[in-house]
């Protein structure tokens, strides 16, 4: 089964019997992935073999505000990540009401969640089936607005296995003139992302990924929110396109 690299499935399971066998964990990054689905119709966060991450901040599919999931997969890696999350304590916050001491039992964090980012979550946990339809639908205008149009071609996503968290274009030439131009109108065109391998942090591994550089510089990401309406979506798209006139 394929796992989630920066939201982009990557089939490990050439490696997956080396790695068990040195004894490496996969993470498995499914920020953007909330509520999708692996292309074999399983869903994320349901792969036995890989703990599952999932992000919640303000614009993931299901937000919290701030924070995130991890899938525990055993009833011990449960208990693990709950006392790393607060200072290595193995007693629950509830529990402690109604003792006088507890046990830390090694190293931890202050990475719990405040019960009022939780409190969103569950409100937001119940929609979710709506959320994500909108989601879909909201892809599925952008990708029917967009078709025919010169110079624009949409990131594909298999939408019917996957709760868009994003709609992406891909250009037929650079974009930053295109974006300014967006911007300088007040419309919330964005970028995800500038390449990993060209970031101060990873210069010590730097090499030329020409791909990479190339459409790096020719994405932008869509105005993309669960409350727009077709007549959003049109205007953007129009905006789009006038941007992209304005600046040849
Ligand atoms: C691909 C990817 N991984 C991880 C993260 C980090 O998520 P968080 O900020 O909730 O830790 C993000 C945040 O946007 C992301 O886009």
């Amino acid at each position: 089964m394929p796992v989630l690299y920066g939201g982009r499935a990557v089939d490990l399971t050439p490696i997956r019997g080396h790695l068990a066998g040195r004894g490496i964990q996969i993470v498995e990054d499914a920020a953007h992935a909330f509520g999708s689905r692996y292309p074999n119709g399983t869903m994320v966060g349901a792969d036995p073999a890989v703990l599952t991450c999932f992000s919640h901040d303000p614009i993931k599919n299901l937000t919290t505000g701030q924070g995130g999931t991890i899938v525990p997969r055993t009833r011990e890696e449960a208990a693990a990540l709950r006392s790393l999350r607060l200072f290595g304590i193995v007693q629950s916050k509830d529990a402690r009401a109604s003792l006088t001491s507890y046990e830390v039992q090694g190293p931890g964090m202050r990475f719990d969640m405040s019960q009022l980012n939780a409190a969103i979550g569950l409100a937001q946990l119940e929609r979710f089936p709506q959320t994500a339809a909108v989601r879909q639908h909201l892809w599925c205008t952008y990708q029917a607005e967009l078709a025919g149009l010169d110079g624009i071609r949409l990131v594909d996503v298999d939408v019917a296995k996957t709760v868009p968290f994003n709609c992406v274009v891909l250009l037929k030439r650079h974009r930053d003139n295109i974006f300014l131009h967006l911007r300088e109108h007040d419309i919330g065109f964005a970028v995800h992302y500038p390449p990993n391998h060209s970031q101060v942090a990873f210069s010590a591994w730097r090499r030329d990924l020409p791909v990479t550089g190339q459409v790096a510089g020719r994405i932008l990401g869509l105005p993309f929110h669960p409350s727009m309406t077709h007549d959003s979506v049109r205007y953007t798209v129009a905006a789009l396109a006038d941007a992209i006139k304005a600046t040849s």
